[in-house]
């Protein structure tokens, strides 16, 4: 499908993108170093040697940074981290578990379901939120707790809701080089902000490119084994909330395994996917090999297949800079369809009935 929108006119951005979406995604790298300073008081935290695991609580844009928290730190800091999407925890969790409720609003019921089981069973809590149930919870109640600022939509505020977990582990002592990574990780992102931000013309701008390639097709993002299988996951959720598009997502080697004999040819609709493979240019010989069969393997029946090449300095940066790419471009990808990229009325709607007693 040709979009009708040029992404060069500046005059669509106030137009189709009242919530300033484009501008809160312009903004990541100064909301990493915002999000730093914020958690640099949380309260009374436990010594290191009192945590037996970490769990992190949450939904939907306030868990994302969970995956992202365990997919760059878990092996450094030597234990277990599980992230929770939903209202119960196992009940072997106990006082040696440190938990992050982390929800944006403080007012999701599975979250603050999770967090109310956690309190049960004895947990050490640091609660992440803007305000809500959790931020009354957590005062009443003396758990440490960042308050990141409102007014952002949950997945908008994915750096709050994500760098002071890492920060509170770098506190207690179970991390050591995040911050510096983060440092790098935010110059590099600057950077690139000017190679995909609104103001590059599409001719320069892979982001536009991109989105100008999806548009009128489904999205289905495969992300290598690491931290862009979570990259995936990310885009595929940010192609939902803020393209309004349907979106898939897998990953490799996985998929090799299974998915890859499903892309047979149905129809025409088949021919109005587009796959995307977020590969670590730098990364496992075998995954960039793995990814060039399976590109070749499938592109025929597909309505195209576009590999993003992922650089940086180490696992920090590769997967800012990849979860960067795709917030472009899922914003671009609203606008060419002729979306507002910030409502969700669905979800909206779906907390709003579930709320009123049925
Ligand atoms: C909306 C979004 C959602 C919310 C989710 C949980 O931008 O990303 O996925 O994050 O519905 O709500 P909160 O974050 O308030 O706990």
């Amino acid at each position: 499908m040709e979009p009708t929108i040029s992404l060069d006119d500046v005059r669509i951005y106030k137009e189709l993108d009242p919530g300033g979406m484009i501008e809160a995604v312009e903004g990541f790298p100064d909301q990493c170093l915002e999000a730093r300073r914020l958690a640099s008081e949380p309260g009374a935290l436990p010594y290191p040697e009192e945590i037996r695991e970490i769990a992190i609580l949450g939904m939907g844009g306030s868990a994302i940074g969970g995956d992202v928290i365990r997919v760059l730190l878990e092996e450094e800091i030597r234990r277990r981290i599980n992230v929770h999407r939903g209202y119960r925890l196992p009940g072997f969790y106990a006082q040696e578990t440190l938990v992050f409720a982390v929800s944006y609003s403080g007012n999701t019921e599975e979250t603050l379901s999770a967090v109310e089981q956690a309190a049960a069973q004895g947990c050490r809590i640091v609660a992440l939120t803007s305000g809500g149930s959790l931020l009354a919870m957590a005062r009443d109640r003396d758990w440490p707790a960042v308050e990141v600022p409102m007014g952002m939509q949950p997945r908008a505020a994915l750096a709050y809701l994500t760098i002071p977990i890492a920060v509170v582990m770098e506190r207690i002592g179970l991390v050591s080089s995040f911050s510096q990574q983060l440092e790098e990780a935010v110059e590099s992102m600057r950077k690139r902000v000017s190679c995909w931000g609104r103001i590059q013309p599409q001719e320069q701008n892979f982001a536009k490119q991109l989105a100008a390639r999806l548009c009128g097709k489904i999205p289905v993002v495969y992300g290598t084994e690491g931290p862009l299988s979570v990259a995936a996951y990310r885009w595929k959720c940010q192609f939902n909330e803020n393209s309004k598009s349907p979106a898939f997502h897998h990953v490799l080697p996985e998929m090799n395994h299974n998915e890859v004999v499903g892309w047979d040819r149905l129809d025409d609709f088949t021919r109005r996917v587009e796959a995307i493979f977020l590969v670590d240019e730098e990364g496992d010989a075998r995954m960039i090999r793995r990814v060039e069969i399976t590109s070749e393997l499938i592109k025929e029946n597909l309505g195209g297949v576009s590999v993003v090449h992922v650089r940086g300095n180490s696992p920090v940066e590769k997967l800012f800079v990849s979860i960067l790419l795709g917030d472009f471009v899922s914003v671009y990808l609203a606008l060419l369809r002729g979306k507002n990229p910030t409502p969700v009325e669905k979800i909206s709607e779906l907390k709003e009935q579930l709320s009123t007693p049925g």
